[in-house]
């Protein structure tokens, strides 16, 4: 496993990181809590040291699930965390007041919370877990991040930028009061590279790459019967005809890449980590089998040149969290 700094942290984080959205069940079905320790502890044994969770996944139980397992791993895991929206709204919608999203207490309580479930006294990294570019000048986040930095509950904060809308976190960047910025980023959705991935590089901010497989979409495995669970996320996300329109991207995707080394999830990690202003990519993976292909790939490298041109005209716009 290779390391990169997170950005002005200075924390070195594993290329691969975990993200534990899905360990919290319920918007994701189909894995035991038993399974998600092995996953976790198989990850730590080979060198990830970085996990982004989220109080509202699974309305704790991720937290819960990471807070016992770091105190078995074999080095220092590095955790990341979010605020949920006090409104409940994801993502956050044009017009709504900071007031009703994240008020300075409703930022500290659920800092306590994630402190509790985690089992920690300082939280490496809070994230807001929606961001609106129209707060950007507000005390509320401003001063709820002083105070939690300050009384040594939290080290660092960034927030979780809006599904494919990267360039509303440009004006925060450039306030410098934000470490880190988690975003949208793979084969299909590559546009972070044009202006937020620069700008982060530029002010020395850290970039968490997330959804890296497009829930999915960029495994290979969704066919055009696939179907899931009762109120799984998934099944909401891959409703209608979007298997098939699955389906007719990646087998576009899959013939211009015959001959690249390694599966579709590894070229879609490799993608990710071929930008060199992402400090850690972050795929949800419940299965031992997922974890070591994925670790694997931090060994291998930046696609070429020609690849990544070649990966270039399979960018999808589309919104399926829609
Ligand atoms: N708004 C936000 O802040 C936000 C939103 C979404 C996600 N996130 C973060 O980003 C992380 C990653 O996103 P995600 O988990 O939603 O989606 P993802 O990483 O794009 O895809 C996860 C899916 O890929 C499968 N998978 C992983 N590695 C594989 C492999 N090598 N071969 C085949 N299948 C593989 C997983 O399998 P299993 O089902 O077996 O695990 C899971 O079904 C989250 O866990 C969370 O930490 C943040």
């Amino acid at each position: 496993m290779n390391y990169r700094k997170l950005g002005r942290t200075g924390i070195d984080v594993s290329e691969i990181g975990y993200g534990a959205w899905g360990i919290g069940g319920i918007q994701w079905k189909g894995g035991t809590d038993e399974e998600s320790i092995a996953a976790l502890h198989r990850a730590f044994e080979l060198g990830l040291n970085f996990i982004d969770t989220a109080l509202a996944y699974g309305d704790g139980h991720s937290e819960r699930l990471v807070g016992d397992v770091i105190r078995n791993a074999p080095h220092l895991i590095h955790l990341a965390t979010k605020v949920p929206p006090k409104n409940r709204l994801w993502p956050a919608q044009p017009g709504t007041k900071i007031e009703d999203v994240f008020p300075h207490g409703y930022i500290l309580d659920c800092t306590e919370q994630s402190l509790r479930n985690l089992q920690v006294d300082t939280i490496d990294l809070q994230q807001l877990h929606v961001w609106n570019p129209e707060w950007v000048q507000s005390e509320e986040w401003r001063r709820a991040f002083e105070d939690l930095r300050t009384s040594g509950k939290v080290r660092y904060f960034g927030v979780s930028i809006n599904d494919h809308q990267p360039n509303t976190a440009l004006e925060l960047i450039k306030t410098g009061l934000i470490d880190t910025v988690q975003v949208i980023y793979n084969i299909f959705d590559p546009s972070p590279a044009q202006s937020l991935l620069p700008l982060a590089l530029e002010h020395n901010i850290g970039v968490i790459a997330r959804v890296p497989l497009d829930e999915g979409a960029l495994t290979g495995t969704i066919t055009e019967h696939s179907t899931f669970e009762g109120d799984e996320f998934r099944g909401m996300y891959f409703r209608d005809d979007r298997p098939k329109q699955v389906v007719e991207h990646v087998n576009r995707l899959k013939a211009d890449l015959e001959g690249v080394p390694g599966t579709l999830p590894e070229i879609a990690l490799q993608f990710c980590l071929s930008n060199p202003a992402v400090s850690t990519v972050i795929p949800g993976m419940r299965k031992i089998r997922n974890v070591e292909s994925n670790c694997s790939v931090s060994n291998r490298g930046p696609l070429s040149s020609a690849i990544l041109e070649k990966l270039k005209p399979h960018a999808w716009k589309k919104n399926f969290y829609s």
